[in-house]
This record gives C-alpha cells, sequence and structure tokens, in this order.
C-alpha cells in the first residue's frame, strides 16, 4: 500500500500563485499531498498552474482570481472559498510587490497599493483562518517576507517597511501559536529569479549587479521545509543568510548609509 503523504486530507491557499516563488511553493504542497486554492489575478495563468499541478501530483486545484490588494481583497477570496464547500488548512501567503526608488519617485497608489498588499491583504487571510487552525490544532501560515525585513531601506523605504511588518507579525504569531500544532514560519528570500524585479524597477540598483540571485525553485523548498519544521524564520542562501544576519551588529547610521548605497542606481 503507498504511504500516505502529509499533505493528505488538506488544503492549502497560494496567494501570488500566477507566477514566480509563489508557483514553486504550490509545487511542494502538491507534491505532498495537499490540494491546492490558488489565488491572483491572472486567471489564465493561474488556470495552467492548476492544470499542471493536478496532473503532476494528483491533487484537487482550485483557482480564485481576485486582485488581493482591493479593500477587502482577502475576504473576497474567503468568500469565494466558502462559496465552493472549501476550507482551508494552510495559508500561504505570497503575493508582494515592491518599488525600487525615493518615497515620491512612484504615485501614492503605487506606495500604499504595497501595503495594502504586502500587509492588509496577508493579515486579512491569516485571521479569517486563524481560529480554524488553533481550534484543528493542525495546518498554519507560511508568510513570504523578505531579507528587505532586517533593516530599514533607504530608497525602498515603503517595501523595506511592509516586509518588517511581516516577519514582525509572523514572529509574534508563532510564539502564540507554540504548542498548539499549527505552524508559523516567515520565509525571507534575498533577490530571486522571479517578475519582482522588473516591477519593482529593482534591475538598476547597485544591490541587483552585485547579489547573486537564487532560482526559486530552491526558496521555495527552503521556505516549504521550514514551515514543515515548524522553523520560525527562514532565511534562504548562505549570502543571504549573513547579508540578514550582520544588520544587529552595525551602528544603525552605518546601516543605513550602506542600504542606500546599495539601493542606489549602478554607475
Ligand atoms: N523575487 C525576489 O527577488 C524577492 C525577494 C524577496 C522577497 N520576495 C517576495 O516574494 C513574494 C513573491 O514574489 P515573486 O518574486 O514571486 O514576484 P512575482 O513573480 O512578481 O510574483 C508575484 C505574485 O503576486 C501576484 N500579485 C501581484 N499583485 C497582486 C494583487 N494586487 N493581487 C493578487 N495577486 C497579486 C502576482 O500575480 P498576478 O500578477 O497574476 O496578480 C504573482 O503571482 C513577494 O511577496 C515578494 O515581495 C521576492
Amino acid at each position: 500500500m503507498a504511504r500516505r503523504k502529509p499533505g493528505e486530507g488538506q488544503t492549502a491557499l497560494v496567494t501570488g500563485a500566477s507566477a514566480g516563488i509563489g508557483v514553486d511553493l504550490a509545487e511542494c504542497f502538491a507534491k505532498d499531498g495537499y490540494d491546492l486554492i490558488l489565488t491572483a489575478r491572472n486567471e489564465g495563468a493561474l488556470q495552467e498552474v492548476a492544470n499542471r499541478l493536478s496532473s503532476a501530483h494528483g491533487v484537487k486545484t482550485h483557482t480564485i482570481a481576485q486582485d488581493l490588494g482591493a479593500y477587502g481583497g482577502g475576504s473576497a477570496v474567503a468568500a469565494a472559498i466558502a462559496a465552493k464547500g472549501l476550507n482551508v488548512d494552510v495559508v500561504v501567503n505570497n503575493a508582494g510587490y515592491g518599488h525600487a526608488g525615493a518615497l515620491t519617485s512612484s504615485d501614492m497608489p503605487t506606495q500604499l497599493g504595497m501595503i495594502d498588499l504586502n500587509v492588509r491583504a496577508l493579515v486579512e487571510l491569516t485571521y479569517i483562518y486563524w481560529d480554524r487552525m488553533l481550534a484543528n490544532k493542525r495546518g498554519g501560515v507560511l508568510n513570504v517576507a523578505s531579507t528587505a525585513a532586517f533593516q530599514p531601506g533607504p530608497l525602498m523605504a515603503n517595501y523595506y517597511a511592509s516586509k518588517a511588518y511581516v516577519l514582525s507579525f509572523s514572529e509574534a504569531l508563532w510564539e502564540e501559536a507554540r504548542g498548539t500544532g499549527v505552524h508559523v514560519s516567515c520565509l525571507c528570500p534575498g533577490p530571486t529569479v522571479s517578475n519582482f524585479r522588473e516591477r519593482a524597477g529593482t534591475g538598476k540598483t547597485r544591490l541587483a549587479n552585485a547579489s547573486k540571485v537564487m532560482a526559486s525553485a530552491p526558496v521555495a523548498r527552503e521556505g516549504y521545509n521550514g514551515f514543515k519544521r515548524n522553523k520560525r524564520v527562514v532565511v534562504t542562501g548562505g549570502n543571504n543568510k549573513f547579508i540578514a544576519g550582520v544588520g544587529k551588529y552595525l551602528p544603525r547610521e552605518t546601516l543605513l548609509k550602506m542600504v542606500r548605497n546599495i539601493q542606489s542606481p549602478a554607475a
């Protein structure tokens, strides 16, 4: 008889599952037998991912096209899930975007939209499913932050701050869930191959020139494996672990100058 996979009988909701890291995260859960609910704005791309993963891994997949940055976007996704008669055991809050440059180098909707998607929707979806996870004593939340979470980010201030929120929120919930069986992990990737750089406009910074860019599949795998072990914070790759750790030993003003320098346009 085939061995039961750890995720069988459970469902993972993955946001930002139409492209990039979210697709690979969804695949990690599918491989372990989780059924999937995939959400993002691009319905066609979601459908392709859903079809591929259900035939490769024999799991049930559902798609919900929704702008999560819209006010109430998380609740709209939850309502669509309930209307399909589905439950959610694991929430993977992965959808997010950034914008490189000084605060007013982009319009206000771009800046505020980052908070709506990276922070507000993440809290909304966690809030909706949290009590049920605790009552069931299983499942959990895998939040995607960034190495940007570990220090303020001059010339990308709002994005760094949004990811600092995600890290702080996740670590606090990890402690609240201690001993309950509910897992909480915060995945903190460094530069990773995806559509992120193009949307954020980070390609021309010194950081982009200097950094080692990881493929999205190993980033997702590290995140998923960390989540399985209820690892509080998962920083991907050796370089990124060093960068994320070194900041706390530097005087704050030195750190701010260094980050400003790497976020500046390359000569
Ligand atoms: N790539 C990196 O270098 C890097 C580094 C550190 C952290 N991260 C974080 O990793 C996460 C995933 O990013 P990625 O690198 O995979 O970027 P990506 O390739 O641009 O993927 C972003 C995903 O989020 C979805 N999304 C964007 N805006 C949305 C909205 N308003 N409503 C619903 N879904 C939306 C996109 O789908 P639609 O366009 O179809 O909506 C897509 O599926 C983000 O939280 C990002 O901050 C990335």
